[in-house]
């Protein structure tokens, strides 16, 4: 079984192969992913919503995300890792690579995931230059919810989708791994997908991304309330919840989701 790498994911983008990401909190979850054949396991603090049952991300801590990592890793042996640094644990450079540290050697994670842009290339760099990997999460930052007025598509007028593309073509020149695109337009996240080296993947960010994630609470019809436009339950035709993983796997490899429907204009 051979191991997936930021390696494997770059040589997938080179050869035009979709791949896939999902977000698992728990052992049960990531194993059943590893299984359906997710290369990307995602431990995202979408867990202060999906687990904790709060309103958003912000309560999430350093402790609980290293938990919930730990949790996941312990039983994967092909997927990548991701976990992502909760609010305000990346203020300053230092700050940034000793939570990241934790996440790797406390929480077996491969790649932390960060949320910002070009105000955080110091950060990247620094972390790029001692070896850590590292996905930039850009368009919608669920950890500035406030700031940003609302859960809202970001990237539609001129001046913001000049300043994602700013953004991500200066994150990978600064050793970004990979890139996380949410709620953008398609046609802006297929201009950046096809302006970077490093592998895309996309949440509401339409089919030309090099990869989809989704939260798994969402695509398997469980997350309370009406679900975002861009989300597809792949257990509605699925025999249990295995079925839907490997379903979702076969939709994105063929180009099936997200189709325009689960995309923004
Ligand atoms: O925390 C998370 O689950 C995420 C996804 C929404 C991409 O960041």
């Amino acid at each position: 079984m051979n191991k997936i790498t930021t390696t494997t994911l770059k040589k997938m983008k080179q050869a035009g192969e979709k791949f896939t990401c999902l977000t698992a909190y728990d052992a049960s979850f990531a194993m059943a992913q590893e299984n359906a054949g997710v290369e990307v396991i995602l431990v995202g603090d979408s867990l202060g919503m999906v687990v904790k049952g709060q309103a958003s991300t912000l309560s999430v801590t350093m402790d609980e995300m290293v938990y919930h990592t730990a949790n996941v890793s312990r039983v994967c042996y092909k997927s990548l890792i991701m976990s992502d640094l909760p609010f305000a644990a990346d203020v300053t450079k230092k700050q940034t690579y000793s939570n990241s540290a934790r996440l790797i050697s406390e929480g077996g994670a491969h790649i932390v995931k960060i949320e910002g842009g070009a105000t955080l290339l110091a950060s990247i760099e620094f972390m790029a230059n001692r070896g850590i990997a590292v996905c930039s999460h850009l368009g919608l930052l669920p950890q500035s919810v406030y700031k940003m007025g609302g859960y809202r598509i970001q990237g539609r007028t001129p001046e913001e989708a000049e300043q994602i593309l700013k953004d991500a073509i200066a994150l990978e020149q600064a050793g970004t791994d990979i890139l996380l695109l949410e709620c953008v337009p398609a046609e802006l996240a297929a201009q950046i997908t096809a302006s970077v080296q490093i592998p895309v993947i996309g949440i509401g960010a339409g089919a030309a991304c090099d990869a989809q994630v989704l939260v798994s609470y969402d695509m398997l019809g469980l997350t309370q309330g009406t679900p975002a436009s861009f989300v597809k339950n792949f257990l509605n035709d699925s025999n249990s919840i295995q079925d839907a993983f490997k379903a979702y796997v076969e939709q994105v490899k063929n180009g099936q989701f997200p189709s325009a429907e689960h995309s923004f204009n």
